[in-house]
């Protein structure tokens, strides 16, 4: 009889933790327009979502849930030709003036010009960590995997599966950690040509519009944030919470050893060396290990 009431609570366990993980299926089933639905749809069936800016306003969509710890995947291909001034952003946000936020943000150029893919994280409000990168491909002419990979040790971005960042949990250390608030993924177009395009000198052709950024595929294979509770649930490790498995919880030699090339040939901006801005008082973690 004990053990068959220990099955039954290790099977409740099991759905429980099960149903924690969430796999969002279409994109139009997880995600709605929250901005500029006049022109932006979501097509009935399907999977692709197109974000556009005119001169009537930008687009933006967003996640039906929040997620704590585990994978967020879109396929993106960025607004082609004359992009300048235009930045087309995926990030994942909670709410509140102590906000977390995990950021990429795509900054369009001239034609024939490179973007800026420009990556930021904010905890518990703190955001100035950013960090900016030239792509190896153009992203304009086809579909690239932009990953968000998040678990209790490190957040990781990933493109087309190299790493390019990593911020580590030094929250021992008295750096604040995005794990305590869920998150929405959010995607967005929008006119941001007073600082974009080398710094805001380039403005938005609007001869060009509409311009129009195509996202494929969202994927969060995450855990459900229902509140507070979620907080241990997501984080215990569990075969279900695949994310907490040691195999994440460090990049193997070989994702390092890729971050590094990415970083050594595409990096263009680094808060972590910018000790003019910071006068000469460094953020914390600058000083720690990033892998
Ligand atoms: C946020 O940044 C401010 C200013 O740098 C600092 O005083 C504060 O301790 C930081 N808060 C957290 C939670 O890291
Ligand atoms: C996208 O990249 C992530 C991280 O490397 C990987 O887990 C996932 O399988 C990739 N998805 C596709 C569709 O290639
Ligand atoms: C746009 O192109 C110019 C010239 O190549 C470059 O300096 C700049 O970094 C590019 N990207 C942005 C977003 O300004």
């Amino acid at each position: 009889m004990a053990n068959f009431q220990a099955l039954l609570l290790a099977l409740f366990i099991s759905a429980v933790a099960m149903n924690q993980c969430f796999v969002g299926a279409m994109l139009s089933k997880s995600m709605y327009v929250n901005w500029g639905a006049h022109h932006s749809t979501i097509s009935g069936n399907s999977e692709d979502v197109q974000l556009v800016l005119d001169q009537t306003s930008g687009s933006a969509v967003k996640s039906k849930r929040a997620f704590l710890f585990g994978s967020v995947e879109m396929l993106i291909k960025l607004v082609p030709g004359n992009s300048a001034g235009t930045v087309t952003a995926y990030y994942l946000s909670s709410t509140g003036d102590k906000h977390d936020e995990i950021d990429y943000e795509f900054l369009g150029n001239v034609s024939g010009q490179p973007y800026i893919v420009h990556t930021n994280i904010y905890t518990q409000g703190n955001g100035s960590r950013e960090q900016q990168f030239y792509l190896w491909f153009d992203p304009t002419a086809d579909f690239h995997n932009y990953t968000i990979h998040w678990n209790p040790t490190s957040v990781v971005w990933y493109i087309d599966n190299i790493p390019i960042r990593v911020f580590r949990n030094y929250e021992k250390e008295g750096i604040a950690f995005p794990n305590k608030q869920g998150m929405r993924v959010h995607s967005s177009l929008w006119n941001a040509d007073n600082w974009a395009t080398r710094g805001g000198l380039d403005k938005i052709d609007w001869n060009s519009a509409p311009f129009i950024a195509k996202l494929r595929r969202f994927r969060a294979r995450a855990c459900k944030w229902d509140g507070p509770v979620s907080i241990n649930q997501c984080a215990s490790q569990s075969r279900a919470n695949w994310w907490t498995s040691p195999a994440y919880s460090q990049l193997s030699n070989s994702k390092m050893a890729q971050m590094k090339s990415v970083r050594d040939k595409f990096m263009i901006y680094d808060y972590c060396k910018d000790t003019k801005r910071f006068n000469g008082k460094m953020p914390a973690e600058c000083f720690k290990p990033h892998f």
